[in-house]
């Protein structure tokens, strides 16, 4: 029986949903005792991101799509709640790209998502550490040229933000640094990303084409995972914030073009009655 703090019947609920999207029954209860209730789409992430562990499971999982849905709170869940904790002196890089609204500043992200869980961060090194002897290091880009620096050195794990803000040159350095000496991990990389960027087309191609061909029924996705998602599938934004993620923003922190907002996103209503008028290519 799991000690935490959720109503009974919801608890089921997300247990059964789980069950149902692939997790597995420890991540489930990890995530459930740091206070994290994954959502649909995020539980696909965090199902993908445990198929990792097997030898012909993908090594590649991305969740993309349109602002809100949940991509980094599920990222650093995965790597800092599940991973970081199940294996020790893991060593995990989390790319993020600076200059993002300062609602969404690691800090904040942190604060939610690691509340229960041990660890000491050095905001000034960016290196976010666990009792086990797992790591995190937290790197900032503005220009792809930053990510230079971290570069030569060997990674469990690569979390990518913005992955689409790279060139496939520096995201294929990027994977030259993954690599790993114990027996008991598979390195992979985990990417998030809004749509659009010097990166689209090889994303799209990367992943996005396979996970169309598998809908289709006309392909299998093999070294890669992409689960699309957009703000609809994140429950926890308010009406107000869903509206907001919608009308383009004076001053660039929450500008949702249509374009860049339809690129995974099916015609649907939400519960807050707004409509999305396009359709995903
Ligand atoms: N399962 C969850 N439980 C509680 N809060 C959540 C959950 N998933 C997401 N959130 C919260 O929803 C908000 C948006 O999530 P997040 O920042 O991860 O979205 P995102 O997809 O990364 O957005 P962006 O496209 O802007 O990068 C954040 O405040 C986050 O903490
Ligand atoms: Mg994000």
């Amino acid at each position: 029986m799991l000690d935490v703090s959720v109503p009974q019947a919801e608890l089921t609920r997300c247990l059964k949903a789980a069950h149902s999207a692939g997790m597995a029954r420890q991540q489930i209860g990890r995530f459930l005792r740091a206070g994290y209730v994954p959502q649909p789409k995020q539980m696909m992430f965090h199902a993908a991101a445990r198929l990792a562990d097997y030898s012909l499971g993908p090594t590649l999982i991305a969740m993309g799509g349109a602002r809100g849905p949940g991509k980094s709170h599920a990222s650093i869940e995965q790597a800092g709640v599940d991973d970081c904790q199940r294996v020790a002196g893991l060593k995990v890089l989390f790319l993020r790209k600076v200059g993002k609204a300062a609602r969404e500043s690691f800090n904040d992200l942190r604060r939610k998502t690691l509340t229960h869980v041990a660890h000491d961060y050095r905001e000034y090194s960016g290196l976010l550490m666990f009792p086990n002897g797992s790591m995190i290091l937290v790197g900032n880009f503005l220009r792809e040229d930053d990510i230079d620096k971290y570069l030569g050195i060997e990674y469990d794990l690569i979390v990518i933000e913005e992955a689409t803000q790279l060139s496939e040159d520096k995201f294929n350095k990027l994977r030259g640094s993954l690599r790993t000496s114990k027996l008991n991990w598979r390195p992979r990389m985990y990417l998030t990303t809004n749509p659009g960027g010097i990166g689209h087309a090889w994303f799209k191609r990367l992943f996005v084409m396979p996970w169309r061909l598998a809908q289709a029924g006309r392909g299998i996705e093999t070294d890669t995972r992409f689960i699309p998602a957009n703000y609809k599938d994140n429950v926890t934004l308010s009406c107000e914030s869903r509206t907001i993620l919608l009308i383009p923003h004076q001053h660039g922190a929450v500008v949702q073009p249509p374009q860049r907002r339809t690129l995974y996103d099916h015609r649907r209503n939400d519960k807050c009655g707004t409509h999305n008028r396009h359709r995903s290519h």
